[in-house]
């Protein structure tokens, strides 16, 4: 077992941060905690990592007592990276590898294992966001630990950052790293983890394996997550797409909505119709679909709900 944690609980006077948390984490998963902002995952990850002084509870390493032995085998990035803005991404982790004993023969190492080995005499102030992440997770690398704490290493990242950042995260996963991650972002937990516990203010409301809670909590079906490459598969069909639509004769609509093969359910509004689509179909197509059939449409348009939406309404 890689972390067991038994029932930790944070309060703040009298306001529960986290309460009664317990998990446990097993060498080679990639386990998420998910939950909107405040429900408690930074409390959470700062007491397992020793930062945070849990009010109760506890937590056990590598089935061994705490002790400095033990966190050599643990690299994080807990909140934003503090580094020196006018060294270079070399003398910074020269600063971070002195911190963890590390020598620094390792440098280059984890600078080429996150793309950033050409950039190293660059001062850092000149990095951009997706950059800078990617010195943190280097110098989170650094001592090759055995497992990596991460919290919201995406979060501020552009969408190519975020896919730089998740590569990374995969191929440390694919080597075998264990990996503890949280992130306010479903999708994100859907497409990289292979289990996840889902918080809200404070409290676990689910745990398990991803296919099975976003399944059971979500209506998400996805692929069965055994092998390891299919979490790096899309999810775009399990978006839910909507569209509002109305035409003069809302009856005649219906009906052909129906019978579209796309169509999956249609719903009567007040002066629109909803319809539930089980595939991105653009406006033009379904335009040109109902005119086919003699109707004219006199409102559409399209809503799409991503997960991170879905979920968000789950646990408002
Ligand atoms: N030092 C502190 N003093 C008082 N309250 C705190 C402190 N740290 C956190 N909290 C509160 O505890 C709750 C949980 O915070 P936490 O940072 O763990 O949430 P989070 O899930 O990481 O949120 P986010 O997605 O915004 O990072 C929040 O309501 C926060 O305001
Ligand atoms: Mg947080």
């Amino acid at each position: 077992m890689i972390l067991k944690v038994n029932s930790l609980t944070k309060k703040y006077g009298r306001f529960i941060a986290a309460n009664n948390i317990s998990f446990e984490v097993e060498e080679g998963q990639v386990f998420g905690i998910l939950g909107p902002n405040g429900s408690g995952k930074t409390t959470t990850l700062g007491m397992i990592l020793d930062v945070t002084s849990p009010d109760a509870g506890s937590y056990c390493w590598f089935d061994t007592t705490p002790g400095s032995n033990q966190r050599k085998h643990i690299g994080s990035i807990l909140e934003t990276p503090n580094f020196y803005q006018h060294l270079d991404a070399e003398s910074n982790l020269k600063i971070a590898a002195l911190i963890k004993d590390v020598p620094y023969s390792q440098i280059d190492v984890v600078l080429q294992r996150v793309n950033l080995l050409e950039r190293k005499k660059y001062a850092f102030r000149t990095f951009s966001l997706g950059m800078k992440q990617r010195l943190a997770l280097a110098a989170a690398l650094l001592g090759n630990p055995k497992v990596l704490v991460l919290d919201e290493p995406t979060n501020g990242l552009d969408p190519q950052g975020i896919i730089e950042v998740r590569e990374l995260i995969q191929s440390l996963a694919n080597e075998g790293k264990t990996i503890i991650i949280a992130s306010h972002l479903l999708d994100e937990i859907e497409k990289i983890c292979t289990n996840v516990m889902v918080m809200k203010q404070g409290n676990v409301l689910a745990a398990g394996r991803v296919d099975e809670i976003l399944s059971s909590q979500f209506g998400i079906h996805t692929s069965s997550k055994g092998a390891k490459d299919s979490k790096l598969q899309t999810n775009n069909n399990m978006e839910e797409i909507r569209i509002e639509i109305a035409a003069d004769d809302l009856y005649l609509l219906e009906l052909e909505l129906e019978r579209l093969p796309y169509v999956v359910k249609v719903e009567k509004r007040k002066e629109t119709l909803m319809a539930i689509l089980n595939k991105n179909i653009d406006n033009k197509s379904i335009n040109q679909a109902m005119f086919d059939r003699g109707i004219v449409l006199s409102h559409l348009i399209k809503i799409k709900k991503t997960l991170e939406q879905q979920f968000l309404e789950i646990t408002k």
